[in-house]
C-alpha cells in the first residue's frame, strides 16, 4: 500500500533546496501546492506519474492538458528521436514538415487556410490577436468571463468571482491575475458574460465598429468545461462578421482533443482565426494559429505587415512530435478510445455521487470532463459561484491521497489520453466511493 498521506521524505529535501534557489520553489507558480503538498515528479509513463519517493497516481491532470495519447509514447517519441539525429533542431531556415504539418492541420480542421507555429498558447494567443488587429486595423479586443488565453498583460484580466456576491444586483470587479500587470493593459478590453445574450447585444450595438477581435474558448477549459450554447455561439458569429470583427476561438485546449477538428467541428461553427497548441504535440512544447487566407495573408515583412517570427518557431523538435501525434489522431481511433473511456468515467462518478447523495452536473465533452456539485449545469463562470467547490476540493484531496491526480480547483476539468483505457475502472468506483463518503462525512461535521 503506498502512503500518500504524508509528504515523502525525498520530497521533503527537494522542496527545500529548490526554496533556496527559485521563488516558491517551484520553475513556475502553478505547480506550487504548499510546502508538503508540492509533487516531484521522477518520471511519467502512459496515463500515470511517479513521483520522486516512488508513489504512482493515475494522472487526470496530464499537464494541464498537452497529453492526449500518453506520456512517453513511443510512436511520438522515435519520430523525434529521428528527427534530431539525422537532421537537426533548428537552423533558422524553412523546412519541408513545415508545410507538411500545416497540411495535416488543414485536413483535420477545415475552419484552417493558412498557418503560422510558435512555441506556447500564449504566443499563438498573441500572433492571432495582432493578426486580427492588423487585419482589422482596430484596436479593440473582448474575452470571455472565466476564460483564461496566457501569460501576457492583455489577456491577464479577470472577472473578481472568489469575491462577488451572487445574490447582488452588482457585477464582479475585473482585476488582474497578479501583479506586475500595467492598467494601461485593461484599456483595450472588454469582459462578456457566457451565453449572455442581451449582453452580447449591447455590446456590438455599442461598440462592434471598434471591437478588433472576440477571444473565447466554447468550452471553457478554464472554468470547468462550461459551454457555450450552439445559439449563442451562432449569434457571436453572426455579430462578428456582421460588424467585421475577427472571432478567435482558443483551442489550445480542445484542439485535437474534444474532436480531430476541436470545438468548432462539434458546433459546426467556424472562428476567422484560431489557436492551436496542447495536444497537437502529445507534450512537446508546439503551437500555432491559422485561418482564413485573407486574414492570415496581412502577416509578413511587406510594408505594415504584423509581424511574426521567433528563434524557437517551428523547431523540429516541436513539429516532427506534431506531425507524429496528428498523425497518429487522424489516423487511428485514439479520440474515440477516449471517447469511450470517458462515457464510462463519467458514469461511474455520477453513480458515486449519487449514492452519496450530491447533487452533481457533468460539463464539457468527455475527452477534458468538467465536474460541478451543483444540481443543474452552469451556464458561465458566474454559475460556478454557486456550485459547491469546497466540497469538490475536499473530494479531490482525498481521491489524490487514493493514488488519483487531479487538479483540487473544480475549475480544472478532468483530462484524459489514450492511455487511461488501461485503468481499472472497478478500483477507480471504489476509491472515488471512498472518498466522496469522507468528504460527506467531513462536511457534515464541520456543518455542526
Ligand atoms: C485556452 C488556453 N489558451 C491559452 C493558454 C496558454 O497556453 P500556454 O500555457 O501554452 O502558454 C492556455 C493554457 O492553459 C489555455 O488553456
Amino acid at each position: 500500500m503506498q502512503d500518500f498521506s504524508k509528504p515523502g521524505v525525498r520530497q521533503q529535501q527537494l522542496m527545500a533546496e529548490a526554496h533556496r534557489h527559485m521563488p516558491q520553489g517551484v520553475a513556475e507558480n502553478y505547480r506550487y501546492w504548499g510546502d508538503e503538498r508540492t509533487v516531484f515528479v521522477d518520471n511519467a509513463k502512459g496515463c500515470r506519474i511517479t513521483d520522486c519517493d516512488g508513489r504512482t497516481w493515475v494522472d487526470f491532470r496530464l499537464g494541464y492538458g498537452p497529453i492526449i495519447l500518453g506520456y512517453r509514447d513511443e510512436r511520438v517519441d522515435a519520430a523525434v528521436i529521428k528527427q534530431i539525429t539525422q537532421g537537426g533542431t533548428l537552423s533558422g531556415f524553412a523546412t519541408e514538415l513545415d508545410t507538411e504539418v500545416v497540411k495535416q492541420i488543414k485536413a483535420m480542421c477545415p475552419n484552417i487556410e493558412k498557418m503560422r507555429f510558435a512555441n506556447s498558447g500564449t504566443e499563438a494567443v498573441m500572433g492571432a490577436v495582432r493578426t486580427a488587429r492588423g487585419y482589422t486595423k482596430r484596436d479593440r479586443v473582448v474575452i470571455v468571463e472565466g476564460g483564461f488565453h496566457g501569460l501576457y498583460d492583455e489577456m491577464m484580466w479577470k472577472s473578481d468571482i472568489e469575491h462577488w456576491d451572487p445574490q447582488g444586483r452588482v457585477a464582479p470587479s475585473v482585476i488582474p491575475f497578479g501583479g506586475g500587470i500595467p492598467q494601461r493593459a485593461r484599456d483595450l478590453v472588454d469582459l462578456i458574460v457566457l451565453n449572455d445574450h442581451a449582453m452580447l447585444e449591447h455590446l456590438f450595438a455599442q461598440q462592434g465598429e471598434q471591437l478588433a477581435c472576440v477571444v473565447l474558448e466554447p468550452i471553457i477549459g478554464n472554468a470547468g468545461s462550461i459551454s457555450a450554447t450552439p445559439e449563442w455561439l451562432q449569434r457571436l458569429r453572426d455579430l462578428c462578421t456582421q460588424y467585421g470583427t475577427m472571432l478567435i476561438i482558443d483551442e489550445v485546449k480542445t484542439g485535437f482533443r474534444v474532436a480531430k477538428g476541436g470545438a468548432q467541428a462539434l458546433y459546426g461553427i467556424h472562428a476567422d482565426l484560431t489557436t492551436y497548441a496542447k495536444a497537437m504535440g502529445n507534450g512537446y512544447p508546439v503551437a500555432a494559429f491559422g485561418g482564413r487566407a485573407e486574414v492570415m495573408d496581412v502577416v509578413g515583412s511587406n510594408k505594415g505587415g504584423v509581424v511574426h517570427g521567433g528563434t524557437y518557431t517551428a523547431n523540429l523538435v516541436a513539429l516532427s512530435a506534431a506531425h507524429a501525434t496528428l498523425n497518429i489522431l487522424d489516423q487511428t481511433d485514439a479520440l474515440a478510445t477516449i471517447n469511450r473511456v470517458g462515457d464510462e468515467i463519467r458514469a461511474l462518478l455520477g453513480r458515486v455521487f449519487t449514492a452519496a447523495g450530491v447533487e452533481h452536473a457533468f460539463a464539457g465533452p468527455p475527452a477534458m470532463l468538467g465536474i460541478h456539485f451543483t444540481p443543474d449545469v452552469p451556464q458561465s463562470y458566474r454559475d460556478w459561484r454557486v456550485t459547491n467547490s469546497d466540497l469538490y476540493r475536499d473530494f479531490a484531496w482525498r481521491l489524490i491521497d487514493y493514488g488519483v491526480m487531479l487538479e483540487p480547483d473544480s475549475r480544472e476539468p478532468w483530462f484524459l489520453c489514450e492511455a487511461h483505457a488501461d485503468v481499472d475502472l472497478g478500483w477507480l468506483e471504489e476509491v472515488a466511493t471512498r472518498a466522496m463518503r469522507e468528504a460527506c462525512e467531513a462536511s457534515v461535521r464541520q456543518s455542526r
